[in-house]
């Protein structure tokens, strides 16, 4: 059973570290600290108390952005994905969301399957939105009611 707790900065080493191995383009621990420094709602999700994923949302007025989701390769594929995604829902609505938005690269298929599967539509395209292996790539944009 997966169980959840807020991120706090002690965790930013080990996320760090599952950051780089779950990601073509992590985030830095920088990045990570700015998040949480930021006051975004940032959880883990731990298994027999062992971490197996943990995302980050920032939180709006009424709409949510998911910034970053992920599930450690030597656990990905099983449901946890879409478990964690779910929590995140809940999250999102206890705070009065009725919407959550994200951005994904077109090459993610992992991403974009999670995505679809949970009830994501594309609503749209960001031009040269992320950095690429060569230049710069275009991100879509999804949203879905909560
Ligand atoms: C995206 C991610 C969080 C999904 O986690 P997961 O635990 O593997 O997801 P689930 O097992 O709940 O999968 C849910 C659905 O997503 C789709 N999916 C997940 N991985 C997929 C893959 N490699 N290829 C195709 N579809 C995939 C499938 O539709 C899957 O349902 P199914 O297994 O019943 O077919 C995980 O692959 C990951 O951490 N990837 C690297 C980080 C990343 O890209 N995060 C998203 C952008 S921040």
């Amino acid at each position: 059973m997966l169980e959840y707790r807020e991120m706090i900065d002690t965790d930013l080493d080990i996320v760090t570290e599952a950051e780089g191995r779950s990601h073509a383009f992590p985030w830095t621990r920088g990045n990570l600290a700015d998040s949480l420094a930021a006051g975004h709602g940032a959880w883990l999700a731990t298994e027999d108390g062992k971490m197996i994923g943990y995302a980050i949302l920032m939180l709006a007025v009424d709409e949510a952005h998911l910034l970053n989701i992920t599930v450690l390769p030597e656990f990905q594929r099983r449901g946890r994905g879409s478990l964690l995604l779910n929590f995140l829902f809940d999250q999102a609505r206890l705070k009065a969301c009725t919407r959550i938005l994200l951005e994904v690269r077109p090459g993610n298929v992992s991403g974009l399957g999670l995505y679809r599967r949970n009830g994501f539509a594309e609503i749209g395209r960001r031009r040269d939105y992320y950095r690429a292996q060569n230049g710069r790539e275009d991100a879509i944009v999804m949203a879905r009611d909560l």
